[in-house]
């Protein structure tokens, strides 16, 4: 059966009730995808112009909004998916999604002279970017040979996060990072007089558009867009105008959780996040939760994590108190679940913010944000 007759059909129909099912069908859609990517670099279109059609065609076959792969997978396969296929579904849904990032660059490749596109045909490896000179090439030269990179901290530091959560169930969502001031703002219960709607904290692009200041506005595309129940993890970029100093950056990341169902309580929020972080920091954390106040929750809370360093003794990191504050939490504003178009009668939620730049300093040891950003690859390669 063809990969576009597959992904019209849900996994009950195409006969996948386990893991190893999702895995393999998965594969068969990363593969059939590289195919398609590969066969368009080693092609020979006549024209510069036809080589940008065909590669927008491919884009469009697979990254459409309406009716691309990627969003029949995401609407027959993960939305439908059991309890219990669920997890693997997200995981590899993401994975493919990442790979398919890869199409968005199709074009920026140059064009393989005709010449030798044979030679390269059978060479060119799927993840590798193929970068040769037009004109006559010396084929006896020895390749270039590209050093292999590591993975960014802070990237590292994400995926770790989004690992445990996917394994809970929730899959992973993105947003805009232009945003708009009703989403970023008004739709999360943020009145017009909260400081953070000054301009010293925003960035404004114009008088209803800016930077999105943290990644909350995404829990009300994300409701508005799949309803209840809804369990997500949103990862992203963030900006605020803050001047560049070892603990600020005036771009960073975040990671937002949002959990949406019947009966969820105080309790959920309090378990998975003690979850959490035992998983992520070590079975031996304590976390700790003191009230708090965000607009977009009620109640609002702090968590904090016994220090790693000190074990709750008290050390210079955690400035003697023995606690690190390491995230923000709530129980869904019931405003916010309106604005969402979720009904607060039905359905609670609770979320969470954290950020994820603080995360890889704790973990890695390092003691200034900058470094981070830098690029410079004498840091960056020690990970
Ligand atoms: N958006 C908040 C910030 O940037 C973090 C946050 C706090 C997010 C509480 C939440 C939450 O979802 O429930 O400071």
């Amino acid at each position: 059966m063809p990969i576009e007759e597959k992904v019209g059909k849900t996994l009950a129909e195409l006969g996948v009730a386990d893991a190893q099912g999702v895995e393999a069908l998965f594969a068969e859609v990363r593969a059939a995808m590289e195919k398609e990517r590969e066969e368009l670099i080693v092609r020979a279109p006549s024209t510069e112009k036809e080589r940008g059609q065909l590669c927008k065609a491919l884009r469009d076959r697979w990254l459409a909004r309406k009716n691309g792969l990627l969003t029949q997978v995401h609407e027959h396969w993960l939305e439908p998916a059991s309890k219990e296929l669920r997890p693997v579904v997200g995981k590899n849904f993401n994975m493919l999604r990442q790979a398919a990032a890869s199409l968005e660059t199709a074009e920026l490749l140059e064009a393989v002279p005709v010449g030798i596109r044979k030679v390269f045909a059978d060479r060119i490896e799927p993840k590798d970017s193929v970068s040769i000179e037009k004109g006559p090439l010396d084929l006896t030269l020895p390749g270039y040979r590209r050093p292999l990179g590591s993975l960014h901290p802070v990237t590292r530091m994400q995926r770790e996060i989004e690992e445990i959560f996917l394994s809970l169930g929730y899959w992973i969502e993105g947003g805009p990072e232009i945003e708009s001031v009703y989403y970023n703002f008004d739709a999360l219960n943020i009145p017009e007089t909260h400081p953070s709607r000054d301009d010293w904290d925003t960035l404004y692009i114009d008088a209803t558009t800016l930077l999105r200041t943290h990644t909350s506005p995404v829990q009300i595309r994300a409701m508005k867009k799949y309803g209840a129940p809804l369990y997500i993890i949103i990862p992203g970029k963030c900006y605020r105008h803050d001047n560049p100093d070892s603990s600020h950056s005036p771009m960073f990341h975040q990671i937002e959780g949002l959990a949406i169902d019947r009966d969820i309580t105080f309790a959920d929020l309090k378990g998975t996040l003690d979850f959490f972080a035992r998983k992520l920091f070590g079975e031996k954390i304590r976390t700790r939760f003191q009230p708090s106040f965000f607009p977009f929750t009620e109640p609002s809370g702090e968590v904090a994590i016994s220090c790693t360093l000190c074990d709750g003794q008290g050390c210079p990191v955690c400035k003697e108190s023995g606690w690190v504050e390491v995230m923000g939490c709530g129980m869904v504003h019931p405003e916010v679940l309106r604005n969402g178009g979720i009904d607060p009668a039905r359905y609670s939620g609770w979320a969470f913010g954290l950020g994820v730049d603080r995360y890889a300093l704790m973990k890695y040891g390092i003691n200034d944000i900058q470094l981070l950003f830098q690029s410079d690859v004498r840091f960056l390669e020690q990970f």
